[in-house]
């Protein structure tokens, strides 16, 4: 970005409590802000959250939901598979399209089902085809470390070695983001010896938002599976993900998405591979015809869409979670929050600058377009007792070693105020 333009976004913003008051009363999603249970410390004062990208706050809508399902369950007992409110059996369906809206795909690529890493094995079971000579899997040098752990353990799994066979896409010498040229000559040199491209959608360490579209088209030039793990990216940024042309993703639901501690992930198969029944896959029978699904005895037969990736009956009351949160990204809408993202994380870079502190840097790139809420923010000569006074401080944010804190104001519960007043307090603690 020019020095001009930087400086023009930056004058948007301005100094002091006044503004961010302001902007929250002029914001007209402030009102969800009230829809969620905020942490508050030991004085019953409200804690300045910033964690949303590890664990998205409670909806307050989120007990009634699951207390639906647990009064159907004491009234009903099997009969809810059938009876219920929501009835049990396609329980899932009511997540589909507003989970297809999020990250922008058509309903039959998309399911709930299983956790995010599981979801990864069973995409690579499908995806990941090696042969002797095309085998090797490309991922982010900063790959959140399951999903290092996950395609090692899938090369070994196909009899080759997991460290000949991966393929770092680093960053440069000195640099924290990852640069498309260098993954361009990467496929210029070993593309015919790739099998699979698997890449965080939002890096979990930088919050660098990849072009996934620009990296699937690249990937299919030379002839590999391109996939994504979008865990840092659904319900915080705009994924496209049929238009990315990606093979496939998964994502959990714990983050940005509002439902509970280890609950359920996402699963994106792209529509082209729907109706195609020659793909490898473990299958259980909620992959099965649902017509003849309880006829038993029958031969398998295959749904079509992601729902044919599913194995088991799902755990509704982790799933009554979901749809408590989806309801409001259902009001909210993805585009509206992504437009508020940009702002509030727009205010808060400003703040940081601001700070003028040489030994701080937001290893988050500058561009709004390539990044999400999350800044990662970079303390020079830090050690984790820095992050620990923030915490004392009433901040909740989280520490990344070796040097990282990353902060994600989020745009459903989080406040200009609560992002004004996390910079002051930064201030003091640097003091
Ligand atoms: C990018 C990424 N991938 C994978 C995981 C692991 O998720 P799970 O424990 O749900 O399999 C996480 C968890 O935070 C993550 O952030």
């Amino acid at each position: 970005m020019l020095e001009t333009e930087k400086q023009i976004k930056l004058s948007n913003y301005q100094l002091g409590i006044d503004f961010a008051k302001q902007q929250d009363q002029e914001d007209e999603l402030s009102v969800y802000r009230n829809q969620f249970h905020i942490p508050k410390d030991a004085n019953g004062n409200e804690l300045i959250y910033l964690t949303g990208n590890s664990l998205g706050l409670q909806p307050k809508s989120t007990k009634s939901y699951i207390n639906q399902e647990l009064e159907d369950w004491a009234n009903l007992g099997v009969e809810g598979h059938t009876e219920a409110k929501n009835p049990w059996l396609p329980y899932h369906e009511f997540l589909t399209e507003s989970m297809a809206e999020i990250v922008g795909a058509k309903p039959i690529e998309v399911v709930v089902m299983n956790t995010l890493t599981a979801n990864l094995h069973f995409m690579m079971v499908s995806f990941y085809k090696p042969t002797q000579t095309r085998y090797k899997i490309i991922i982010e040098a900063d790959a959140f470390p399951s999903d290092k752990y996950a395609v090692e353990s899938q090369l070994r799994h196909h009899g080759f070695d997991d460290k000949e066979g991966l393929i770092l896409w680093k960053a440069r010498e000195g640099e924290e983001l990852a640069n498309y040229e260098d993954l361009e000559a990467i496929m210029e040199t070993h593309g015919n010896e790739i099998a699979l491209i698997m890449i965080g959608g939002v890096n979990y360490y930088t919050g660098q938002f990849f072009d996934l579209k620009r990296i699937t088209k690249l990937g299919h030039k030379h002839g590999c599976v391109v996939g994504f793990d979008c865990a840092h990216g659904a319900g915080n940024v705009e994924l496209n993900l049929h238009d990315s042309g990606a093979d496939f993703a998964v994502w959990c639901t714990y983050k940005y998405l509002n439902s509970g501690p280890g609950s359920l992930a996402g699963c994106f198969v792209h529509e082209r591979h729907a109706y195609d029944k020659t793909l490898n896959r473990f299958t259980g029978w909620w992959s099965h015809n649902k017509q003849t699904r309880f006829n038993m005895r029958h031969e398998f037969d295959v749904l079509p869409g992601a729902e044919g990736w599913q194995l088991s009956n799902p755990p509704i009351l982790s799933m009554a979670a979901i749809k408590a949160s989806l309801d409001i990204f259902n009001k909210v809408g993805i585009k509206k929050l992504t437009e508020k993202s940009k702002k509030l994380t727009g205010y808060f870079e400003f703040l940081l600058q601001q700070l003028g502190s040489e030994n701080i840097k937001i290893i988050t790139p500058n561009n709004p377009e390539e990044r999400g809420c999350q800044l990662s923010i970079q303390v020079k000569n830090a050690d984790k007792a820095l992050h620990d006074e923030l915490t004392k401080a009433g901040v909740i944010s989280d520490w990344r070693e070796p040097d990282v804190i990353r902060c994600a104001p989020v745009p459903l519960y989080n406040s200009f105020q609560d992002v004004y007043h996390m910079v002051e307090k930064l201030k003091k603690v640097l003091n």
